[in-house]
């Protein structure tokens, strides 16, 4: 392991590419595809977040007490230009530093006008884009740092989709991500496997993933990993 490299896991040490002895990152574990017999295609996840918009937007303050700290912890000290990848109602916005650039991309116009609010209330002079992640309309090397949230399980192809992070980053840039995936805690887990299915369906969100094994098989090295809440959150520097 490189000595800038390091992964914290409530004191745990353990792979930061999440894979087992012999394990190739290529090979999608079964959890990592419930729900995907019928994968949503981008209209249907754009519709989807078009119509829960105003029901997230309501939830935020909760959500923010349960992934904030993480948020904080991953994000507050990026600086530049920065693009945030589906950035939604632009909730990452506020916890970065008030000197940084702000672009946001998310495939959701709904999410983008509440985005939109939330950096006029921030007094935020950022620009914001309908973009899919998978096919970003940047420039090679046009970010300092690009970061996103809660995200990954969404896309249709997440490895495309960090494909186009790395693509967009600058030399010696930063990638910063914190997402969620299948809990390390028997029961948390078994009940997310129970309701994988049901849950894709409803919200378009694989949460039995493991984002070590995306971010792998998208083959980026980590910096630092940590994870928390009952291994449910996994935060990342790319
Ligand atoms: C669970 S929300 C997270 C939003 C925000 N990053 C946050 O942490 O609050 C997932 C977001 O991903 C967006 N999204 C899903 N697929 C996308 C794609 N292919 N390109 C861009 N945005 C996408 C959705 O519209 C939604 O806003």
């Amino acid at each position: 392991m490189s000595a800038r490299r390091r992964e914290r896991d409530h004191g745990r040490e353990t792979d930061p590419t999440g894979r087992e002895a012999g394990e190739s990152a290529a090979t999608p574990e079964p959890a990592e595809t419930a729900g995907l017999d019928r994968p949503m295609s981008l209209d249907e996840i754009r519709a989807s977040y078009d119509e829960y918009a105003d029901w997230l937007h309501r939830f935020e303050r909760i959500e923010r007490l349960v992934t904030g700290r993480y948020r904080r912890e991953r994000f507050g000290d990026v600086g530049g230009r920065v693009l945030d990848v589906a950035c939604g109602t632009g909730t990452n916005a506020e916890y970065l530093p008030e000197s940084v650039e702000y672009v946001g991309v998310d495939i959701s116009g709904e999410m983008l006008a509440k985005a939109r609010d939330r950096l006029d209330r921030l007094g935020i002079d950022g620009d914001l884009y309908r973009m899919d992640a998978q096919d970003l309309d940047f420039d090679d090397g046009a970010f300092d740092a690009v970061l996103s949230a809660l995200s990954t399980c969404t896309f249709p192809d997440p490895v495309a989709a960090l494909g186009e992070m790395d693509r967009v980053r600058a030399p010696g840039g930063t990638i910063r991500l914190v997402e969620h995936g299948r809990s390390d805690v028997g029961i948390i887990a078994r009940y997310q496997d129970w309701r994988s299915d049901a849950h894709y369906a409803n919200a378009g969100c694989r949460w039995t993933q493991e984002p070590r094994r995306i971010v792998a098989r998208a083959g980026l090295d980590p910096v630092d990993v940590t994870t928390g809440l009952f291994g449910t959150i996994t935060t990342f520097e790319l």
